[in-house]
């Protein structure tokens, strides 16, 4: 199989995951001419036939579709296989660059429950290497994770409200499961708070925001989507953007925005904080300098002043999709 038809079916893999909530026969019919399933079919047969995986004696409660069953073995079989997890139950929620999945922790963790946050094959299409594609085994950019991983350990160390992590494979990492046996963590945005307890995780997220400044960290896509509520705490979780207050030119904006965020969803749960002044004073209180970023439409190449403060900013609108 080619590049071309591995990108297919992790197309298929990924259009199963988002329909669902609201599988819709008629309208994926005609989204595909009738030949291109059987061509699909036909493909996910070589295919399949081609994973000689030892991890196939791992066998999970939860029924997964065929792709998401060889994703899930293929990214977290290992987890098995080295005695983390002995069995996956349910999917908690397909997110935007990964699905996360309730399992029965094994013996070498404490809580009776894991989450595997397992990033989509979406993220394949990055890949460079074509060679990667052909063994059927699917890395995912590794550093990525890794870094998320290590945020998450150093800062589940220093104390932050972060899941605690227990292990990374190349496509997943593992984490402390927020939430019971029928129901994972809402996320805050989901949630209406009653006054006192607003204010109370007001300053518990802005405490969390501190400490990561104190650790050189900017969460970088903080919002209430990304805090977890459960039993009157909240959880930060999904770390793979973070950012270095001294070596991201646009960290100052990017923090504004973060802390912004937070702001909005505690407005309308009555907290009336002054955003742009909150992250001032956390900013400097750092000993970081408030840098504003220029309009590249004033900015005049002709001046060296000029010339080296674009050099900085444009890293920002190279690397970072503002949402
Ligand atoms: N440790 C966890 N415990 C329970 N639910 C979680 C956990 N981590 C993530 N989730 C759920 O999975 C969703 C997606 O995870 P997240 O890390 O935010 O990835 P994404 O990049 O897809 O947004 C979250 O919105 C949350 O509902
Ligand atoms: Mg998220």
């Amino acid at each position: 199989m080619n590049t071309d038809d591995y990108i297919n079916l992790f197309d298929e893999l990924d259009d199963n995951e988002q329909t669902e909530n609201f599988i819709n026969k008629d309208k994926r019919r005609q989204r595909f001419p009738p030949r291109h399933f059987k061509y699909v079919r036909a493909a996910n047969a070589e295919f399949l036939k081609g994973q000689d995986d030892s991890s196939k004696s791992f066998r999970f409660t939860y029924p997964a579709a065929r792709f998401e069953e060889w994703w899930l073995l293929e990214s977290i079989g290992d987890f098995y296989e080295h005695k983390w997890i002995t069995d996956v139950l349910r999917r908690v929620k397909g997110g935007k660059e990964a699905s996360v999945y309730l399992c029965r922790s094994g013996a070498a963790i404490d809580s009776p429950l894991v989450a595997a946050k397992v990033y989509r094959p979406r993220s394949l299409r990055n890949l460079k290497n074509d060679g990667q594609y052909r063994t059927g085994r699917a890395d995912l950019d590794a550093d990525w994770i890794a870094y998320e991983f290590q945020t998450l350990e150093m800062l589940h160390a220093a104390g932050a409200d972060v899941p605690k992590p227990y292990a990374m494979e190349k496509n997943a990492i593992l984490m402390d499961y927020i939430g019971d046996f029928g129901n994972a963590a809402p996320t805050l945005n989901s949630v209406t708070l009653d006054p006192g307890e607003a204010r109370l995780l007001f300053d518990r997220a802005v405490w969390n925001i501190d400490l990561l400044l104190s650790n050189q960290r900017i969460h970088g896509d903080l919002s209430a989507y990304n805090l977890l509520y459960w039993e009157g705490d909240i959880t930060l979780i999904d770390f793979p953007q973070v950012v270095q207050p001294e070596t991201n030119p646009a960290a100052w904006n990017i923090f504004l925005r973060d802390v912004t965020r937070i702001c909005q969803y505690f407005n309308a749960q009555g907290i009336k904080p002054n955003a742009r002044k909150l992250a001032a004073d956390l900013w400097t209180s750092h000993g970081h300098r408030i840098i504003k970023e220029a309009d590249p439409r004033y900015l005049d190449g002709e001046k060296e002043e000029d010339r080296s403060l674009w050099e900085k900013q444009k890293v920002k609108y190279m690397s970072f999709k503002f949402t």
